[in-house]
């Protein structure tokens, strides 16, 4: 009885120990709508009919390595040994935006150096990819786009219209 009781309390303790070391040692607190979208947009100007460029594949431009690394996430009932199964989530946007979500959850590193893990990260990831991202951006098409929907450290206004001010 004693015993059962100790062994519930323990595995109950593991498994909140375990939800919180899963959600502190992921760096995604600013992987927010709006850096997901500027991601989309720098790849390929967020274009949904695009198709696979080069082996690089959807609005993300995701390669089959990317999506191998990030977890083989599928659409709903696929089956990621599926021929297709990768062609098919890499280009729908939400399907497409998990597997971007699973890679920076995996890979998610301080790439710019400045002591903070948002977007700019995000971005040098998904572009430079997991082995280094610590390389800049400028120059490329993807951080000329970037730049353009970049969020800023600004606390974010509530999504839609115009910033509201308190005092008239
Ligand atoms: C998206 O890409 C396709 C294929 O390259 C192209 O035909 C289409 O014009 C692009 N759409 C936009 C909105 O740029």
């Amino acid at each position: 009885m004693l015993l059962q009781s100790a062994v519930g309390a323990l595995s109950l303790g593991l498994f909140l120990a375990t939800v919180v070391l899963h959600v502190s040692s992921v760096y995604v607190s600013n992987l927010t709508p709006i850096c997901m979208r500027c991601l989309c947009h720098a790849a390929s100007s967020c274009n949904l009919t695009l198709g696979c460029v080069d082996g690089y594949c959807g609005p993300f431009q995701l390669s089959r390595g990317y999506w191998r690394d990030a977890g083989l996430h599928v659409l709903p009932d696929d089956n990621p040994s599926r021929d297709g199964a990768f062609l098919d989530c890499a280009q729908d946007y939400s399907c497409a935006q998990r597997i971007v979500e699973e890679y920076i959850i995996r890979f998610g590193s301080d790439c710019n150096g400045d002591s903070v893990s948002d977007c700019d990260d995000f971005a040098m990831l998904h572009f430079n990819l997991k082995d280094d991202c610590t390389a800049s951006l400028d120059g490329t098409n993807f951080g000329r786009r970037y730049s353009t929907c970049r969020p800023t450290s600004d606390p974010p206004d509530s999504d839609d219209g115009p910033p509201r001010r308190i005092n008239g």
